[in-house]
This record gives structure tokens, sequence and C-alpha cells, in this order.
């Protein structure tokens, strides 16, 4: 790659900028990091006619970040915009945003999540009970529970087997939906006769149903996030209850796949992690910053600004990757090495350097309810079985809108004391 590309100024071009465009869209993860090589903090890219940024130093993230609200929006393609979920949580901004981060953040709060544990431990246990035994690709599986936990543990609701493989379906093309959009420099309005328009509504359509479906039941359990929800209007409340079913699995269920991963391809740290639950958290936190499910976001300035010393007028679009932040030789050593001793008895990394949750006011306002689902799952898997890889090669990462294992996990689980 590094003889492919040759430095203009502070510019890094690929022998002509449509030629970026091509290298950035075929490998992302090796461009951004091959990108970072380099001292400065706020590296330029251009693609085609565009520059954008992307951001490693840890005060310059700490700048973006935490002047979300005043200064940046979400980038291009995650728009508010958007019919179906533009007014959710993930996608809207000030001050709509303000008020339904207020409304629905007691139902997520650290307190609450823990009363939900039990709740959580059967799903996953219910969940486990359904795996055959013997080798298979344990991806799928996980899509499964984690969908099974939101609408468990969060909406305090249930549905059958059918409608949760449905709306699994539906939020994968509501995700590749925003996969294509969010790369692509064309963005046709959603009314206009476009073949990714109609899988978006038909995505919605689905999706939709089932949040009426879920909403419904808040007579029968009221579940503190539904009650939360009492005041919207109805395509409001939709938004609401979508984003947090698509942001409440996808993205744990490749957290839990990669940790899977490493898991089965370290005997010794599984061994640590199933007698000692210091070694577990230290084992998904290494996991978290070897493959973060979100491995790219992304902000438009509204403002200009300086970053790092360069004057960035408004409009100017930029990245913060965890997937190369996590792997800077500066903060970790040794970053390709999944090390989760690196996390037993050391000080806590800057929240600037080691972000799988995001940082400032558009964290994850999920990340207690993630971290705790992680945890009971990862156990109750290493209770009742060993894992061994099937494949020795690595797991490839497959960036798309967030961080998928190419072909799978494929694992053989043993039995434990077989
Ligand atoms: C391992 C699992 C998870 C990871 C790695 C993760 C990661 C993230 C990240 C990086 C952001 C910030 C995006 C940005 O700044 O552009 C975010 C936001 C968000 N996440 Fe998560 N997330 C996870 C699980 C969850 C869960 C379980 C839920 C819900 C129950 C959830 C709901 C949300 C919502 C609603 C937002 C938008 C928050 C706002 O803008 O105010 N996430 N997540």
């Amino acid at each position: 790659m590094q003889e492919q590309w040759d430095t203009i100024g502070r510019t890094k071009r690929l022998h002509g900028p449509w030629k970026n465009m091509l290298a950035f869209h075929r490998d992302p993860l090796r461009v951004l990091s091959w990108l970072a090589r380099t001292e400065s903090p706020v590296i330029p890219i251009t693609i085609a006619r565009w520059t954008l940024y992307l951001i490693t130093g840890p005060d310059e993230l700490a700048q973006v970040f935490t002047h979300h609200v005043r200064m940046l929006e979400k980038g291009p393609g995650m728009d508010r915009e958007n019919p179906l979920i533009g007014r959710g949580l993930l996608l809207s901004e000030t001050p709509w945003w303000e008020t339904s981060r207020r409304d629905v953040k007691g139902a997520l709060a650290p307190g609450q999540v823990r009363l939900k544990a039990d709740r959580m431990a059967d799903t996953i246990d219910q969940a486990l009970d359904r795996w055959p035994t013997g080798s298979f690709d344990v991806f799928p599986q996980l899509v499964w529970l984690t969908a099974a936990v939101v609408v468990s543990s969060l909406f305090e609701a249930s549905l059958d087997p059918e409608t949760l493989s449905v709306m699994i379906e539906a939020s994968g093309h509501l995700m590749e939906f925003f996969y294509h959009r969010t790369r692509s420099f064309v963005r046709p309005p959603y009314r206009a006769p476009w073949p990714l328009n109609s899988q978006f509504h038909g995505a919605s359509k689905v999706l939709s149903r089932v949040a009426d479906q879920l909403y419904a039941q808040k007579e029968r359990a009221p579940s503190a996030f539904l009650q939360s929800l009492a005041n919207l209007s109805e395509s409001d409340r939709r938004a609401q209850i979508i984003t947090f079913l698509i942001a409440g699995h996808e993205t744990t269920a490749n957290a839990l796949g990669w940790t899977l991963d490493q898991l089965a391809r370290n005997p010794e740290a599984q061994a640590l992690a199933r007698q000692n639950p210091e070694w577990l958290e230290a084992c998904i936190s290494e996991a978290l910053r070897l493959y973060p499910p979100i491995w790219l976001m992304s902000r438009k300035s509204l403002t200009s600004m300086q970053l790092g010393g360069i004057d960035l007028p408004a409009g100017t679009s930029i990245l913060m990757s965890p997937w190369v932040s996590h792997r800077l030789p500066q903060y970790f050593i040794n970053p390709e090495t999944f090390s989760p001793d690196r996390w037993i008895n050391q000080p806590a990394p800057s929240p600037y350097t080691y972000f799988p949750f995001g940082a400032g006011q558009r964290s994850c306002i999920g990340e207690s309810f993630a971290r705790q689902e992680l945890r009971l799952t990862v156990q109750r898997i290493l209770a009742r079985w060993t894992l061994i890889p099937l494949n020795p090669k690595p797991t490839e990462p497959l960036p798309r809108m967030s961080l998928r294992p190419r072909g799978g996990i494929l694992l053989q689980l043993v039995p434990s004391g077989a």
C-alpha cells in the first residue's frame, strides 16, 4: 500500500484523487490505518474533489466529541431527514435530541440496568439452549440472542420467534441501506424511485409494524423505557423504538462474536476468563479494543473551527475511528496483540485513546446495558463449553456499518467436563 501513495503537502493522495476513493471503498481499515502513521493528530484525506479529516490526536478528539452540540452534527448520510428514525436518539440533533436523551436516560442508567440482570440472564440461557452442538458459525446465533435480549430486557416484551427473525432481517436491510448512503456521494431524496430507497421503505414497513407490536405490550408489562415514550407522537415513538431495536442488538452481537473468536484463539485467556470475573472483563475490553463494533464515526462541522492547528471551514467532514485509535503504538504497547493483561491492575486509558462506546454528549447511552449483556453472555457460554477455533487463519473483519466477522465466527463448542 505504502508505495502506492505519495504525500502532497499534508494531504495524502493515491496517484490521482479518484484512486483514493477506490482504495478507501475497497479496504477502509487498511487505508485509514496507513494514513494514521504520521505525527499529525489531524490527517487530511483527499477523495476525488473532497477533503475530509481523520482525527487521531486525543486532544483534538476531545474537542470534536465534547463540542458536538454547539459546533458539529452527525456526518453525511446519518441524517435527521430520515423519515423512519431521523427523530430517534441516534440521528436527531439539538434541541430534539436533548429532550429525547433526557426522557430515556433513566431507563438505561446503570442502577436500572443492574435490576434487569436476572431477566437478561434468563433470555440468554433460553437462547443458548437453542444452540446446536458441535461445530458451527455462532454469529447468526449471537444476533438472535442479542435481539431477544433487547426485546425482553429493554422493552420487557416478547416477540414470537418468526417475528424476531423478520425484525432481524429488516434491520439488516436497513443497516445495508445506511452503509451505502453514508459512503455515497449521491444521496437521492427518500421518495426518489431508487433501488436502495425501495429496500429502505420495505424494511421501514416491517420495523414499524414490530415497533407497534412492542409498544402495544406496554399495558401488560410496563417497561420504564416504553413508559418514557408515552407522550410522543406515533411516528416519534416508532423512531425511538426502532433506533433502540437496531442500535441495541447488532453492535452487541459483533462485540460478542469478536470476544468469542479471541477467547477461542487464546486458550490461556479463555481459562482465566472462565475462573476470574476480572479476567472476563479484561477479555471483553480487549476484544472491544481490537475489534470495536463501531469502527468509524463521522461528523460535519457547523461552524469554522481550528483542529490541531488546521483551519476547517464550516461543512467539513470529520472522521473518528476507534479501529485506528485503538491500534496506535504510542498509546498501546504491541497494539495488534490480544493482551487482556493490559487491563489488569493498570490505569484506564484516556477516553480519547480508547472509545468503543464513543465519548462526550453523543456517547452510547446503552453502554451499561451492553457491558452487562456481554459479561453475562460470555460467562454463560464459558460455563457450558470450551471454545476451539475451526479455522486457524485469523477471522477477517468486514467493515460495514458495524465491524462484522467476514465469513462468521466458526467455532467448535466442546461441552464442559466432556
Ligand atoms: C457493544 C455494544 C455497543 C457498542 C460498541 C456501541 C457503540 C456506540 C457508539 C460508538 C455510539 C456513538 C456514535 C457516535 O458518536 O456517532 C453509540 C451511540 C448509541 N448507542 Fe450504542 N453501542 C453498543 C450497544 C448499544 C446498546 C445495547 C444500545 C441500546 C440498548 C445502544 C444504543 C445507542 C444509542 C441510542 C446511541 C445514540 C446516543 C446519542 O446520540 O445520544 N448501543 N453506540
